[in-house]
């Protein structure tokens, strides 16, 4: 039974994914800063198969202890989700060095040090490695406002494919998706106008939903990809 490290479970696509994986048959293992009622009934309903802890992603020593109970209680990591992000809007000339610094200590520094962490629990053991970073179609498009976080999901899409040709040698497969705007809380305090905007632009005619991106990670975190490495895959409905 493989293990999947999900990071930001507690809600939206990150939930989306700990279903899906559990749905499959991984054990499956999670952290964000709050839980959920929607994570606690998925508890009960697999209870020794989904594990829980509370931490922040800024916190390097609390994702290092994260990562070590988690190969404590399933023996190894096969897989790994690197999902938990913030993303504060706002201009730059105006953005605060506070706003700033959190988004880099959590979407760039944090998914960082996790997957390193991972790294060196699936050097040792582990079944058909994988890693998938969650990026962002900002990424590579831009968007006015989130440019700080377009820069920590560009450095991701730069890590993800830095860090394939690193590990190919050792089996170890790094992906990352790009989703286009999702209908998650992330996405919550888009303007109506933004939203109609970037529906019209969008050849399949509406925002995503964690669903529409679950898929893919579940595809790229499974043997089926086995000769995927090194890749973003955009989910954003053609655009
Ligand atoms: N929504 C979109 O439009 C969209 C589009 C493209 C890409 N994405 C990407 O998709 C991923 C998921 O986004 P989403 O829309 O599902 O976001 P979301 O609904 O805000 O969920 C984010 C998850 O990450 C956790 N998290 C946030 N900060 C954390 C921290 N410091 N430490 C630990 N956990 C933390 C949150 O839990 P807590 O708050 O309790 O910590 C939550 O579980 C992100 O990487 C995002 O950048 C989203």
């Amino acid at each position: 039974m493989p293990t999947s490290l999900v990071s930001g479970g507690s809600r939206g696509l990150g939930l989306a994914v700990v279903e899906r994986l559990l749905e499959r048959g991984d054990r499956v293992a999670t952290f964000s800063r709050s839980g959920s009622e929607s994570l606690a009934r998925l508890v009960s309903r697999h209870s020794g198969r989904l594990f829980v802890e509370t931490l922040d992603a800024a916190d390097p020593a609390a994702l290092r202890g994260f990562v070590d109970h988690v190969a404590a209680a399933f023996g190894s990591i096969d897989h790994c989700v690197a999902n938990a992000a913030i993303a504060r809007e706002g201009v730059l000339a105006t953005s605060a060095d506070a706003d700033i610094d959190a988004m880099l200590a959590v979407n760039l520094r944090g998914s960082i040090v996790l997957v390193r962490e991972v790294v060196r629990q699936m050097l040792v053991q582990a079944e058909h490695p994988s890693i998938t970073l969650v990026s962002s179609v900002v990424a590579a498009q831009g968007s006015p406002g989130l440019a700080v976080y377009a820069a920590t999901k560009a450095g991701l899409e730069g890590f993800a494919r830095s860090l394939a040709r690193e590990l190919g040698p050792r089996g170890i497969r790094v992906n990352a998706v790009a989703p286009g705007f999702l209908e998650t809380e992330l996405s919550a305090s888009l303007s109506e106008e933004h939203r109609v905007r970037i529906v019209r632009r969008t050849p399949l005619g509406r925002l995503g939903m964690p669903a529409d991106v679950v898929g893919a990670i579940d595809f790229l975190s499974s043997p089926r990809a086995g000769f995927i490495t090194g890749q973003v895959l955009t989910i954003a409905g053609g655009v």
